[in-house]
C-alpha cells in the first residue's frame, strides 16, 4: 500500500527553466544556455562533491555552477547581475499541475526530498503556492551528500516513518529516478520534457545544418530521456494529476 508520496523538488515540482527571464535580462540572448549548462554543470558538482568527500551545500555548488557557466560562455557579471541570477532559483515557479496534483493526493502523506539547501527549501517552498500542501520538506544536507547516494533516501523514513516500498518517489530527473529506484522506492517519472515536442525543433535544424543541432536543442534533447543504468521507473506519467491514479490502483 503507497502511504506517501515523496517529490524531488528541481525540475519535477519546480521549472528550473523559469530562471531563463532572469538570465535572458542579464545577458541578452544568452538567457536559454545560461539556464541549460547551469542546469547540468549544478548537478555535476554535486556528484563530485559528494564523490570527492568534499560536501558544500546546494547554494554554494549553485553558485559554483553560475560561476563555470558564465565563464564557459565568455560573460562577466557585475557582483549584483551575479547575485540576482543566483537569487532566481530561490523563486522558480511551480509547474502548473503540482497544486491539483498535490490536493488530488491528500489522502497521502506528501514529501519533498531535495539536494537543495535547508535555507534554499525554505525560500522556495514557503514562498510558493505548495507550502500548505506539502507536510515536511526534508533537505539531504545533514546527511552532507546529494541524492543519488543511498544515505539521502534514507531520510524519508527516517523522517517520515514509511518504508521504502511504501513510498512511491516522483522525480523528473534521470538520475534521481534511478537513484530512487535502486534504493527501493516505487519510482514514478514525470515527463517534464516530452520527446515529441523537439522532433519538429530537431528535424527542422537537421535539414538546416547539415545533421547539426544547436547547443540549447541537444541540451534540451538529454532532458528527454531516461538513464540507460538499468533502473527504469515502474510509473512514467505526462502530468502530475495522473499520480491520483496510482494511488488508488496500486
Ligand atoms: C532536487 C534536484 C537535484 O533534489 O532536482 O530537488
Amino acid at each position: 500500500m503507497i502511504k506517501a508520496f515523496v517529490f524531488d523538488a528541481y525540475g519535477t515540482l519546480y521549472d528550473v527553466q523559469s530562471v531563463a527571464d532572469v538570465t535572458e535580462r542579464a545577458f541578452p540572448g544568452h538567457g536559454e544556455i545560461i539556464t541549460q549548462i547551469w542546469r547540468m554543470k549544478q548537478l555535476e558538482y554535486s556528484w563530485l562533491r559528494s564523490l570527492m568527500n568534499d560536501y558544500r551545500d546546494f547554494w554554494t555548488v549553485t553558485r559554483e555552477a553560475l560561476t563555470y557557466t558564465l565563464g564557459v560562455l565568455g560573460l562577466t557579471p557585475t557582483a549584483t547581475l551575479f547575485d540576482d541570477m543566483a537569487e532566481a532559483y530561490n523563486r522558480l515557479t511551480p509547474y502548473p499541475d503540482a497544486v491539483p496534483a498535490l490536493i488530488g493526493l491528500s489522502g497521502a502523506r506528501r514529501a519533498i526530498l531535495s539536494n537543495g539547501s535547508p535555507q534554499m527549501l525554505d525560500t522556495l517552498v514557503g514562498g510558493s503556492a505548495l507550502r500548505d500542501l506539502i507536510e515536511s520538506t526534508i533537505s539531504v544536507d545533514e546527511k552532507r551528500v546529494f541524492k543519488p547516494d543511498p544515505r539521502a533516501y534514507e531520510l524519508v523514513e527516517e523522517r517520515l516513518g514509511v518504508k521504502p516500498h511504501e513510498v512511491v518517489f516522483v522525480s523528473s530527473n534521470g538520475f534521481d529516478i534511478a537513484g530512487a529506484k535502486r534504493f527501493g522506492f516505487r519510482v514514478a517519472r514525470i515527463v517534464r520534457v516530452p520527446q515529441g515536442a523537439l522532433t519538429q525543433e530537431i528535424s527542422e535544424q537537421r535539414s538546416n545544418t547539415a545533421g547539426a543541432l544547436r547547443p540549447v536543442t541537444l541540451y534540451k534533447a538529454l532532458r528527454t530521456q531516461e538513464e540507460a543504468l538499468g533502473y527504469a521507473p515502474d510509473f512514467v506519467v505526462s502530468s502530475l494529476a495522473d499520480l491520483s491514479r496510482l494511488a488508488v490502483a496500486t
